[in-house]
Formats: C-alpha cells, sequence, structure tokens
C-alpha cells in the first residue's frame, strides 16, 4: 500500500513512522509512506498556506491553491482515496480501517489552524474523519492514528493474523482481559479458568468477558454486536440488576 501525507509539519511522522510495527511495514515493502509538505506548493516567496477567513473570524485557514496543485502532481488513479482529518467530521472506526485497508493506495490531508477551504473539502477529498470529539492542534496525529490502524491490518503487517480478529471492536466487541506469568503476582491470581488447558471452556470464558467489557464500557456498541440468545438473556439480567 502506498500512503501520502500531505501536511504543513512533515517532522510529526519522523518519529513514529520509524518505530515499531510501522517501521517494520516498510521495512517488507507492505506499506510505503509519501511525506509532502504543503508549504512547498505554495507560490509566493513567502510560501504562504494560510490566510484570514472570509466573513472575520478567529484564526487562519488553509488555502486551496498550494493544496489543489500538491495533489494534482500525485496524478493520483481515479478511486483513490484522500482522506481528510477533521474534527467536523463522522467518527473513524474500525470498520472504516478494514475498508480502506483494501485500497492500493491512500491520501491524507492533515487539517490545520481554523481548517480548510471548504472548496478542498468538496473538490478534492473523497473521506473525512475524526478521531474524537475533541479539537486537537492539527490532523497530524489523526493522520498518525488512521493510518496505523488501517496498516495494521495489511496481511502479515502484524506478525500473528489471528490477534488482528480477536481484537477489541471486530465484532463490535472489546477484547477480554489477557494474563501472562506468574499465575500469582503479589496476592493477585490469574483467574483459574487460564490455567485448566480446556480450550472451549476458556473461549466461552472469554466471549463472556468480552460481552462484560463492553456492557461495562462502550455499552453503545452492543446495538451492532452478534449476540446468542444466552448472552442477550446475561445482559438483560444486569440491566435489572443495576436499574433501580
Ligand atoms: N483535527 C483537530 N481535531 C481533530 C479530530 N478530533 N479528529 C480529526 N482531526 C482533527
Amino acid at each position: 500500500m502506498q500512503i501520502d501525507i500531505c501536511t504543513l509539519f512533515p517532522d510529526f511522522f519522523s518519529g513514529p513512522l520509524q518505530s515499531s510495527i510501522l517501521k517494520r511495514a516498510q521495512e517488507s515493502e507492505r506499506v510505503q509512506f509519501q511525506l509532502h509538505n504543503i508549504r512547498d506548493w505554495s507560490n509566493d516567496k513567502h510560501h504562504t498556506a494560510d490566510d484570514r477567513p472570509f466573513g472575520g473570524g478567529p484564526g487562519m485557514v488553509l488555502k486551496p491553491e498550494p493544496i489543489f496543485e500538491m495533489l494534482e502532481s500525485l496524478a493520483l488513479p481515479a478511486g483513490t482515496p484522500v482522506i481528510l482529518t477533521s474534527p467536523r467530521a463522522p467518527l473513524f472506526g474500525q470498520r472504516d480501517a478494514e475498508i480502506l485497508a483494501q485500497a492500493p493506495h491512500l491520501v491524507f490531508l492533515c487539517g490545520h489552524y481554523e481548517g480548510i477551504d471548504e472548496r478542498v473539502c468538496e473538490q478534492l477529498c473523497t473521506h473525512a474523519y475524526s478521531i474524537g470529539s475533541y479539537v486537537l492542534t492539527g490532523g497530524e496525529p489523526a493522520t498518525l492514528v488512521m493510518a496505523d490502524a488501517i496498516v495494521r491490518l495489511i496481511p502479515g503487517v502484524v506478525g500473528c493474523a489471528d490477534s488482528v480478529v480477536q481484537d477489541s471492536f471486530s465484532e463490535n466487541l472489546l477484547d477480554c482481559p489477557h494474563y501472562t506469568r506468574p499465575a500469582k503476582f503479589r496476592d493477585w491470581e490469574v483467574p483459574e479458568i487460564l490455567l485448566s488447558g480446556n480450550h472451549a471452556e476458556i473461549a466461552k470464558w472469554r466471549r463472556k468477558e468480552q460481552v462484560l467489557a463492553t456492557y461495562k464500557y462502550r455499552p453503545d456498541l452492543l446495538a451492532q454486536a452478534m449476540l446468542t440468545p444466552a448472552e442477550t438473556a446475561l445482559l438483560q439480567a444486569l440491566k435489572e440488576e443495576n436499574t433501580p
């Protein structure tokens, strides 16, 4: 997969793209990142990339010309997703990551300051995502978060394919708790079932823990989870227990 990142701050990415799994994904040529500095495409002598908003108001807005020229220079194949980061957009989720992980080529456009001239959003971007209900200093951390979530789904990037399938969110359920040696640490013991060697019972325990964690921390996900009748009954009982 080729990922182009268009940003005013390419240096932001140098550490994260040279660490851990994203680094290995590049070394194994499963992904190639290319950084583009929007400022390089402004054609005045001060390399101006932003300007005051029409109609007044605080802050600066990214100008359309450098971004149009930069994206046109990429000569993208038709259908290439061009993804804008913005707090004024739908929330990015695991399903979006799964769909985008199928594309051979992605472009991220990092918003900044008060935002980007709306003509860029309308005419150039095919997708826009927010990573949460808070405002970041810019779109760079959001791009990094999304690119990371997408790249780890490319086959071979994460060593153990099962761990990708069993992740939180993959079935609209959070992950179960995990433990490793020692079986007893200070006064705290690992749940006995995990030491039993009974794989069918362990799978049942894990699934129940997933349902319970989702109920506790992200009940909004449950409406889209595929639950068995027994799991639905368990949740109903919990809700009744917790209703005064
Ligand atoms: N830019 C600023 N805040 C953002 C957010 N929450 N998600 C994506 N891009 C952003």
